[in-house]
């Protein structure tokens, strides 16, 4: 099972994704992870970590993702892709346009997307904590999936076209003529390949988007900028037809004052559908294993 936490930036999405992470571990082999450009997730457990994965407790690793690293790897296999199949490009520069994708759009989400998917796969996790950037990029990376299968699809037409285009070309020759096959697409190298990152796109979008296999909290705060945004990015994940399970109140404080009073029965009236789990303050945060495993939610 993969459980994404996802919130504004300072909510409380590490100290939430600990918490259950930590919870999660009593009973199997757990992996929690940071996406989050800005890493806390050592800070929480008062424990350093690094990009590969190490045992921080019984039944339970963890690592921050070193998006620097993500990125080049991400560039570096495609390079080898390129190089490999386009062999006649060495005449032009290759590496000075690959040096140039690293500033593409999508480049940092896609290369992000690919490390996601590869922690969600080592097979010795039974589960896997994802503790999710805020809510804009983290938006855009479970987006991904989509947008590539439009852009896929286009591709993989515009691939056909040309694959056709050749063949009619080879037959115009009755050297060349070959009339065994009609469609040469399935023989195609490059068609064969964008089939292939198609079907892996799907694999990830059902698996994020199956809540028998994936499972989503929202972490949130009783403030006015929290709670909009929080109505925001289930509206996204509605259009992403990805729906979210739970909701986190972090650092609830029974509301006295009539904007929180207002705020509470907002999100209990907008919420109702979900479970909505609350955590009380506590004054200087909750840091360190034990104190994560003292943590207590209530349901409101
Ligand atoms: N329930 C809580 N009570 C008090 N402080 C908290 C609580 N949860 C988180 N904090 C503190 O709030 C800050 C942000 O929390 P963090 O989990 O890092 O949020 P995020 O990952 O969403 O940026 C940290 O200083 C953390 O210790
Ligand atoms: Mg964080």
């Amino acid at each position: 099972m993969i459980y994404f936490f996802l919130g504004k930036g300072g909510v409380g999405k590490t100290t939430n994704a600990a918490i259950n992470a930590l919870r999660l571990s009593k009973k199997s082999k757990v992996l929690i992870a940071s996406t989050d450009p800005a890493h806390n997730l050592g800070d929480v457990f008062d424990i350093s970590l690094e990009h590969r994965p190490i045992n921080i407790a019984e039944n339970l690793d963890a690592c921050e993702i070193d998006y620097k690293r993500v990125v080049e790897e991400y560039l570096k296999q495609i390079t080898i892709k390129i190089k490999r199949k386009y062999k006649y490009l060495s005449a032009f520069n290759l590496d000075d346009s690959l040096n140039i994708l690293k500033f593409s759009p999508g480049v940092e989400e896609d290369a992000l997307l690919r490390a996601i998917w590869s922690l969600v796969n080592i097979d010795i996790y039974e589960n896997v904590v994802i503790d999710l950037p805020p809510t804009g990029l983290a938006l855009r990376i479970m987006a991904l999936p989509i947008i590539n299968e439009v852009w896929l699809d286009k591709l993989l037409k515009a691939r056909k076209k040309i694959v056709d285009t050749r063949e009619a070309l080879k037959n115009i020759s009755p050297v060349f003529a070959d009339s065994s096959q009609k469609d040469k697409t399935n023989t195609d190298e490059v068609y064969n390949e964008l089939k292939k990152i198609k079907e892996e796109n799907r694999l990830i979008y059902s698996r994020f988007s199956d809540p028998k296999s994936s499972s989503i909290f929202i972490v949130m705060n009783i403030d006015k900028l929290s709670y909009a945004e929080t109505l925001r990015t289930l509206d996204g994940l509605r259009e992403l037809e990805i729906s979210a399970k739970t909701i986190i109140v972090n650092r609830y404080i029974e509301p006295v004052a009539d904007d929180s009073l207002s705020i509470m029965r907002g999100i209990k009236k907008s919420f109702s559908n979900y479970s909505i789990k609350a955590l009380p303050y506590k004054e200087g945060g909750i840091i360190g294993i034990k104190q994560l495993n003292s943590a207590e939610y209530f349901p409101l």
